[in-house]
């Protein structure tokens, strides 16, 4: 169950990172249909460190601006006590330097140890930590010493179990909140089944909070498979990405929602917190899976811009109504600044 306060993470059901995908509309959603927790997608640390916290008063965002002005964080009231920020890191100081500018803003710190692609792991980040101990202990201790939220991290399994369990053992006295475990090894794609074993023993082998991840596709398809897949690898929560990206009312303990229904929802969020567009995109052509094809789906992929993506779903009004509330808060804001 969820604390008030200080975020636990023990039973917990959990929106995964994810890249591209893990962006504030995504998350809200998520927590609209019952996550518990969100991450947001990775975020290197370099990019990080260079950007301004800015009060967005138009659309009541926390904005993390990079110097050319992208928005490389966005966040909100409504999901601070449940957002963790992942981030992608190989340095002790600079992940601080960067858990330390997002500290206030968000519900805890999450340091990726899993990811397998060549932009994380050339830096020595994601996957390529797992082969340096040494260097993970120094991150964690680093970040659970200098910031007052927790930290986790979320890891791939090593070759043996053995390797597995010294490692999250290693990994465990530094202080950390939690682990989240996806439970393939490093080689492995999505489509490789995954070793629930491995999770279970990790289970057994640490005392903190085991986030079960890597269900999506042949175990967890509805919300009652995920507390099966809980089971089955003796975790206390779960995390859910593919899952979750094609369809993400997995959460809601309601049947599960029709993808159209889904994707008017995310584009609402995205129109409201005024996404980047190709983001936006992204986002609903993942969902749209292999209807991507479909007049509808050449219709998002022809869009360019927010407006046309709402065309695409007969949502101009919602659009232009969204426009003009914003003009005029921005109207509003700009006089009341005024002399
Ligand atoms: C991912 N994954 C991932 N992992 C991570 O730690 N940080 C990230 O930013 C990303 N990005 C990302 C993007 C996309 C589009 C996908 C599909 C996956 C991996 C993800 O969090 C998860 O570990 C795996 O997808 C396995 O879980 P599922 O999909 O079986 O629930």
């Amino acid at each position: 169950m969820m604390a008030v306060g200080r975020l636990t993470f023990s039973n917990i059901t959990a929106l995964a990172p994810m890249v591209r995908v893990g962006t504030l509309p995504m998350r809200l959603l998520a927590l609209d249909y019952g996550a518990d927790v969100v991450y947001c997608e990775e975020l290197i640390d370099i990019k990080m460190a260079q950007c301004q916290r800015v009060l967005n008063e138009v659309l009541e965002t926390v904005d993390f601006v990079a110097p050319d002005d992208r928005v490389m964080f966005r966040t909100c009231e409504r999901e601070r006590d449940r957002v963790v920020f992942q981030m992608g890191t190989a340095d002790p100081d600079r992940a601080l330097t960067v858990a330390q500018l997002v500290e206030k803003d968000v519900a805890a710190i999450d340091v990726n140890m899993g990811c397998p692609k060549e932009y994380s792991t050339k830096g020595g980040m994601g996957v390529a930590l797992l082969s340096d101990p040494d260097r993970i202990e120094a991150i964690l201790k680093k970040l659970v010493t200098g910031v007052s939220i927790p930290v986790t991290c979320k890891i791939r399994i090593l070759p043996t179990m053995e390797e597995t369990v010294n490692l999250v053992q290693k990994i465990e006295k530094t202080g950390v909140a939690a682990i989240a475990v996806h439970g393939r090894f490093k080689e492995e794609r999505p489509r490789h089944p995954v070793h629930c074993d491995y999770i279970q023993a990790v289970a057994q082998a640490v005392s903190i909070p085991v986030i079960a991840n890597g269900g999506s596709s042949d175990l967890v398809k509805t919300n009652a498979d995920i507390d099966e897949f809980r089971k089955l690898t003796g975790a206390s929560s779960v995390m859910l990405a593919r899952a979750a990206m094609w369809n993400a009312s997995i959460f809601s303990k309601q049947e599960l929602l029709p993808v159209e229904k889904v994707m008017e929802e995310y584009l609402k969020y995205a129109i409201r917190y005024d996404n980047n567009a190709f983001n936006t995109k992204y986002c609903l052509c993942q969902m749209l899976r292999d209807k991507v094809e479909s007049p509808l789906g050449k219709q998002v992929q022809a869009a360019q811009t927010n407006a046309e993506i709402s065309e695409a779903y007969g949502l101009q009004e919602f659009y232009q109504h969204t426009q003009e509330q914003q003009q005029a808060k921005r109207d509003s804001l700009q006089t009341s600044s005024q002399p």
